[in-house]
C-alpha cells in the first residue's frame, strides 16, 4: 500500500489536508549553517577532512550518518539526555503520515513570509527532534536562501535526521543533506553570538539568554507550544482529572519583544491502536501517567483530538 492510501486508512487530517509531497528542492537555495563553536571554549570552529577543530586544538569527529556531536560529556546531565530512540522513532512515524502539516506549514509561513526571493537567512532549530520541521522548511523556501542547522540534545533524534540525507548509495539527499545536523544543548549552544537570523523552538524547551544571544539584533524566534485544549481527549483518558491549565504568558522574555501570536486548531481522527501508541510516545504524557492510565490508553483502537498550538513569534532587541 502506498503512503497516501495507508494514511487514508489509518486516520484522518480532517481539514482535508493534501499530504505533504517531497518536493525538488534547488539545491543551491540551502546551505549547511557554518558559524558553529567549540563548547569547550567558544571559539570558531573550523571544518576539514571531516573534523570540526577549535584554534586551541579541540576536534569533533563529523559520524559516518553525518551529523557532529558538541555535547561534551561534562555537560550532560545523564548518560543519554533527550528522547529516546523508541520516542525519536514514534514521532518520526506520526510526523511522517503527515498529522502535523498544517503546524509545518504554519512554521514555514512565518520564517519565509518576510523573506524575498534571492534573500538569505540563518535558521537554527533548537530541539528539531529527527528533523521534520526544517526538511519541511527547506522543500518550502523556493528561491529563498537559508543555511539550516537542527540541533538536539539527543544522540537518536540527531541520528536519525542526519540517516535521512544518506540515501541507500551513501549519497545525500537534498531535503536533509544540506541542513548541518549536531548534538549539543539549548542550554549551551554550539554557536557563534549574532549569527543567525531565526531560532525555532518547536515543542521544545527555550532558554532565552542563549536564544538572545546567538540571534542577530532584530533576529526572530518562533516558539510553537501546545495550547488548552492541545490533545485533551488523550489526557482525559490517561489522567483521573485534568488539572486547570495556566493562562499562556502574554509577556516577553528579556531581551525580546512580543511580535505576534497566533493559534492553530483543528480536529485529528487516529483510526488505529498504533498510531494512538505513537501519539503518546511522542509527548511527555508517556512518562507522566501512571501505569493505568498508559494502560487505559493501551487499550483505545481510536481517538479523536483536537490539535490546539499556539505559535509566538520574538523579535531579538539586542
Ligand atoms: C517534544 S520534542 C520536539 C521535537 C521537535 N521539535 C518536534 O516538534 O518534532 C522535544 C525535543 O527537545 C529535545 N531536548 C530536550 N532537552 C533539550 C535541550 N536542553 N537542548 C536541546 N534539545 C533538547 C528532546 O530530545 C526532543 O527531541
Ligand atoms: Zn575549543
Amino acid at each position: 500500500m502506498n503512503q497516501a492510501a495507508d494514511f487514508k486508512q489509518r486516520g484522518t487530517l480532517e481539514r482535508n489536508e493534501a499530504l505533504a509531497v517531497p518536493q525538488r528542492i534547488p539545491w543551491m537555495a540551502i546551505t549547511p549553517f557554518d558559524a558553529l563553536a567549540c563548547p569547550l571554549d567558544g571559539n570558531p570552529l573550523h571544518c576539514q577532512d571531516g573534523v570540526w577543530r577549535c584554534a586551541d586544538g579541540h576536534s569533533f569527529d563529523i559520524a559516518r550518518q553525518g551529523y557532529v556531536n558538541l555535547l561534551p560529556v561534562q555537560n550532560k546531565r545523564s548518560r543519554d539526555p533527550g528522547d529516546s530512540k523508541e520516542m525519536v522513532a514514534a514521532r518520526s512515524r506520526f510526523l511522517a503520515a503527515g498529522f502535523y502539516d498544517p503546524i509545518a506549514e504554519a512554521v514555514n509561513a512565518a520564517v519565509l513570509g518576510d523573506m524575498a526571493p534571492g534573500q538569505h537567512a540563518c535558521c537554527l532549530d533548537a530541539g528539531c527532534g529527527e528533523g521534520h520541521y526544517l526538511r519541511s522548511l527547506a522543500s518550502a523556501a523556493g528561491a529563498r536562501h537559508l543555511s539550516l542547522l537542527g540541533l538536539d540534545i539527543s544522540k537518536w533524534a540527531v541520528q536519525a535526521a542526519a540517516r535521512r540525507a544518506l540515501t541507500a548509495h551513501g549519497g545525500l539527499t537534498a531535503d536533509s543533506g544540506a541542513s548541518r545536523w549536531v548534538v549539543g544543548s539549548n542550554a549551551r549552544l554550539p554557536v557563534l553570538s549574532g549569527t543567525l537570523d531565526q531560532v525555532l523552538c518547536l515543542f521544545g524547551f527555550p532558554v532565552y539568554p542563549e536564544f538572545s544571544r546567538v540571534l542577530r539584533p532584530g533576529g526572530m524566534l518562533l516558539q510553537v507550544d501546545a495550547g488548552q485544549d492541545h490533545l485533551r481527549e488523550l489526557r482525559q483518558v490517561i489522567y483521573p482529572s485534568l488539572k486547570p491549565e495556566r493562562p499562556p504568558e502574554d509577556t516577553a522574555p528579556p531581551g525580546f519583544t512580543l511580535q505576534h501570536q497566533q493559534h492553530l486548531r483543528y480536529p485529528l481522527t487516529l483510526r488505529t491502536a498504533d498510531l494512538v501508541a505513537d501519539l503518546l510516545a511522542m509527548t511527555p504524557h508517556l512518562y507522566r501517567a501512571s501505569h493505568e492510565g498508559r494502560a487505559r490508553a493501551a487499550a483505545l483502537t481510536s481517538i479523536r483530538v483536537i490539535v490546539d498550538v499556539r505559535l509566538t513569534m520574538f523579535r531579538s532587541a539586542t
